[in-house]
């Protein structure tokens, strides 16, 4: 069975279940400071978990594209290693949200697998929770007996809290799972030690496929257990594994999810996947990487030095590392796989297909970039170890190579093993702790438990009509960062604050008690669907109806730049071509930034249309067009522009002036003439294939306006001039005129002096010598050298110059001299460089030094004599 088989029999199967399938939601979160990405299939439904939205059917179930590789879940460096751990990864997965509970859960799995799947039953385990003392929970009995009545009792283990106990993070929705795991071993092996001793003990062949989840508790910021209100499931199936068990193979890598890009990964770099382990594990670690990183990129992640995009760079950079050192790769080649991966996932997920040239590019500029960065590093390497006696390189200074060139340990190990040497590794290991500490105490954020005032209150937000509005503080929960120390935030019944989203900034702004009182509200952020408002303090009486305000101000400023990028966005895919589309946004109230795709600098003529094209837009005083709770489906076909990697519901919000339409959550003027003007003030590339403008609208390209003519008016006075530009213009063309002039009497100067120093020159042993100080600068002095040199034979010249305080030396040796007398140049001026406290160098027949003490020329002119002895 072909691996997209697979996958759709899984989705079919839970469609006849009654459940809705949904598509893999993007792999980036934005929405949840406490998770870069998704890392299970349950993540995109967390406010569902935690009663904050309602889902609209609750049974649903996909196949979600997920990344393990930053907190909680995080299996980076074993990637590669074994043959079934990955950084990307397919999920499958089944929810209930309150609907069906475990006695469903268990049954349909055993159904899929045994009968759709045809899993021979006698290869399957099951695992059940055992119970945990410091949680007060007995064993999952409920589990327990469902499942004795599938399979027989030899078939179930118990598992303790860390295999059998999952939890969504520190805090948050958990509960008891039962994990089914599957022997694939051969007969002889299975006979000669039972599968069931090796479940949960790492073994390659005998592995969890599918774990279910039975939610049913909340993990409290104290570390105690509550009761969640409903029960749920969550289901996930390694769909990578279900490949391998089911094509009958004995690694992931071995099934047609991976081998297309096993096979081309030997093409290109002339290796061979079954020559020795360590080919095998830079194969597999490139293989798998590749795919983290496109889907990634697809998604709207680029690689950068922070954050979730720093986590893509470091794997693309494992990629390249491997590549590197095992497979002799020097060049880009890990873009090349692009095409493959798009070739054979590009159906089931649309977005490879769309994005495949920007997946290119810049994995192939961060290859080029690294790769130049590898070089550095064993130049550095190199220097470090040479003209040392010493056998170890201290910690420090690896840790130096890995922390500022982002140097790879492991490959200064391996050279250093290569040169005899040895790494300290415990000194570096010190070292990487010191600074993980210090970053840890920089980000450190404790958060306490919700402290619920009004219960069963959904939020909602009413900050597109209005920005005052009445409201109740329903809960608020304190949390400390060593930033801003203690913060709280508080959630409403209803809210006019725009929370930070779709690159917009979050309102500003206060709330005020009835007596008067106000708390200022200092940003506003949405987590996992509920807007938080951050404050300082508290107010003093949380009970009661506050006025909420927010900063009208700040708003109108920042709705001006949103419109303004939505006409920005129009404009270039006006000007440049179709081709250009979103690649991020960040609009607040002083200006805009755009990011889009785009391979060349946007020349000054096409910045101007841009512009122009805005302008003539903001004239035409568009009205706003906005459509709320349109179904997704609609929009598009209405032609609204939607962007990867953003999550969108089924119901949405679109934005329309004129011919621009977009799908957006944002606050927006309601006339394009309220923008006023719209003024470009950079643009720049962000990465290989990516372009950012940065402009202004408003009351701040007005004052931008009103500046650059109170400059124009200074550059007038100054130069009592009507018409500055040409005034300037006329400087310019006399400037370079003087220049000229300055250039040849300089060259007339060099000439005379040549003609007198040829006078001087005088002769002792046969040789022609000149040892004098001059008036030039070091360039002059080696004209004067050569001319000379061309002119006299047997020449030996010493000159020397004080230069702004600083003292230069040349000397020129013609080569036939310096051949017969065994004279050289170079070591000439390094021993007089140390009369002028300074050093130098250069070749036999030419050399010059420099130094800071020009006292010391006297004698160096005297005590060059000596050479001519
Ligand atoms: N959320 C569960 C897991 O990731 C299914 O294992």
């Amino acid at each position: 069975m072909k691996s997209n088989d697979i996958r759709t029999k899984f989705l079919h199967f839970f469609e006849s279940k009654k459940h809705q399938i949904v598509p893999s939601a993007p792999m980036v979160l934005k929405n949840d400071p406490t998770l870069m990405f998704v890392n299970s299939g349950m993540a995109p439904f967390k406010e569902y978990f935690l009663g904050n939205a309602v889902p609209k059917n609750s049974r649903i179930a996909d196949s979600q594209k997920c990344l393990r590789v930053s907190g909680k879940h995080n299996d980076l460096e074993e990637v590669g290693k074994d043959t079934y751990h990955h950084t990307m990864f397919e999920m499958l997965g089944n929810w209930s949200f309150g609907d069906y509970f475990k006695k469903e859960a268990i049954s349909w799995a055993w159904e899929l697998l045994t009968e759709v799947y045809k899993v021979n039953k006698d290869d399957l385990y099951v695992t059940v929770f055992e119970g945990d003392k410091d949680d007060n929970l007995g064993v999952d009995q409920e589990a327990l007996e469902l499942w004795k009545a599938i399979v027989p009792e030899e078939k179930i283990l118990y598992g303790n809290k860390k295999d059998n106990f999952w939890e969504m993070g520190d805090q948050g929705p958990c509960g008891s799972c039962s994990e089914i795991h599957v022997d694939i071993r051969s007969d002889e092996e299975k006979k000669k030690i039972s599968g069931r001793d090796l479940v949960n003990q790492d073994h390659p062949q005998v592995v969890e496929i599918w774990n279910l989840v039975f939610m049913q508790y909340n993990r409290l910021a104290n570390g105690k257990l509550e009761e969640l209100p409903n029960k749920h499931i969550d289901t996930g199936m390694g769909f990578e594994r279900l490949c391998m068990v089911l094509q009958d193979k004995q690694s992931n890598y071995d099934t047609d999810v991976f081998t297309p890009l096993i096979r081309e990964i030997e093409t290109i770099t002339k290796t061979d996947y079954d020559k020795d382990e360590k080919t095998a594990i830079a194969i597999r670690v490139v293989a798998d990487h590749v795919r983290a990183v496109t889907f990634a990129i697809a998604d709207g992640q680029l690689p950068s030095n922070n954050g979730a995009g720093y986590v893509i760079r470091r794997i693309l950079r494992r990629a390249i590392r491997y590549g590197y050192t095992f497979l002799g790769t020097r060049k880009p080649f890990i873009y090349k796989l692009v095409s493959t991966l798009v070739e054979q996932m590009g159906e089931q997920f649309p977005e490879l297909q769309k994005q495949k040239n920007i997946c290119e590019n810049v994995i192939k500029e961060e290859e080029n970039s690294f790769l130049r960065t590898l070089e550095q590093g064993l130049v550095l390497l190199e220097s470090m170890t040479a003209n040392t006696k010493e056998k170890t390189l201290s910690g420090k200074k690896a840790f130096e190579l890995y922390d500022t060139y982002g140097f790879p340990i492991d490959l200064t190990s391996l050279i250093l093993s290569e040169k005899n040497m040895q790494l300290d590794y415990e000194g570096f290991e010190k070292e990487l702790q010191k600074q993980k500490e210090r970053s840890r105490d920089a980000s450190k954020t404790t958060t306490e438990d919700w402290q619920i005032l009004i219960d069963d209150e959904v939020e909602e937000f009413v900050g597109y009509d209005r920005t005052e509005v009445n409201v109740r503080i329903t809960k608020y929960r304190k949390i400390t960062t060593k930033k801003q120390g203690n913060l709280y935030q508080l959630v409403f019944n209803l809210t006019p604050f725009y929370p930070e989203g779709g690159g917009q900034v979050g309102d500003k702004g206060f709330i005020e008690a009835a007596n008067g009182n106000m708390t200022y509200i200092i940003d506003t952020k949405k987590e996992n669907n509920l807007i938080l408002h951050f404050a300082k303090n508290l107010p003093k009486d949380l009970n009661g109806t506050f006025k909420a305000v927010v900063d009208e101000n700040s708003r109108k400023l920042t709705a001006s730049n949103h419109s303004a990028t939505h006409l920005l966005h129009q404009a270039l895919r006006t000007v440049l071509g179709k081709h250009v589309e979103q690649k991020g946004s960040m609009v607040n109230s002083d200006y805009l930034r755009f990011d889009f795709s785009h391979f060349a600098k946007v020349s000054d003529e096409e910045l101007q249309e841009v512009e122009r094209f805005v302008n003539a837009r903001i004239r035409e005083q568009l009205p706003l067009e906005e459509k709320r709770n349109i179904p997704y489906e609609e929009a598009i076909e209405n032609g609204a522009i939607a962007l990867f990697g953003e999550k969108y519901g089924d119901a949405v919000r679109t934005i329309g002036f004129g011919d621009s339409v977009e799908l957006c959550g944002g606050t927006h003027v309601k006339n394009t003439n309220d923008i006023w003007h719209f003024i470009i003030t950079n643009e720049t590339a962000v990465a290989s294939g990516i372009r950012r403008i940065e402009a202004i609208t408003g009351e701040t390209a007005k004052e931008f306006l009103t500046q650059q003519s109170k400059s124009f008016d200074a550059l007038k006075s100054l130069l009592k001039s009507k018409e500055p530009i040409k005034s300037v213009a006329q400087l310019q063309d006399e400037n370079n005129q003087l220049k000229k002039e300055i250039e040849k009497l300089l060259s007339e100067k060099a000439q005379g002096l040549k003609v007198n120093l040829k006078n001087n020159i005088q002769e002792k042993n046969g040789v022609n010598y000149l040892v004098q100080q001059v008036d030039v600068d070091a360039n002059a002095m080696k004209d004067i050298c050569f001319q000379l040199g061309g002119e006299v034979d047997n020449l030996f010249v010493f000159l020397s110059a004080d230069v702004d305080g600083k003292a230069l030396l040349t000397c020129y040796i013609s080569k036939d001299l310096a051949e017969q007398k065994s004279l050289n140049a170079g070591t000439i001026v390094r021993e007089m460089g140390k009369h002028i406290q300074g050093g130098g160098g250069g070749q036999a027949f030419f050399a010059t030094a420099g130094g800071k003490n020009p006292a010391g020329i006297a004698k160096a002119n005297e005590d060059v004599l000596k050479y001519l002895d």
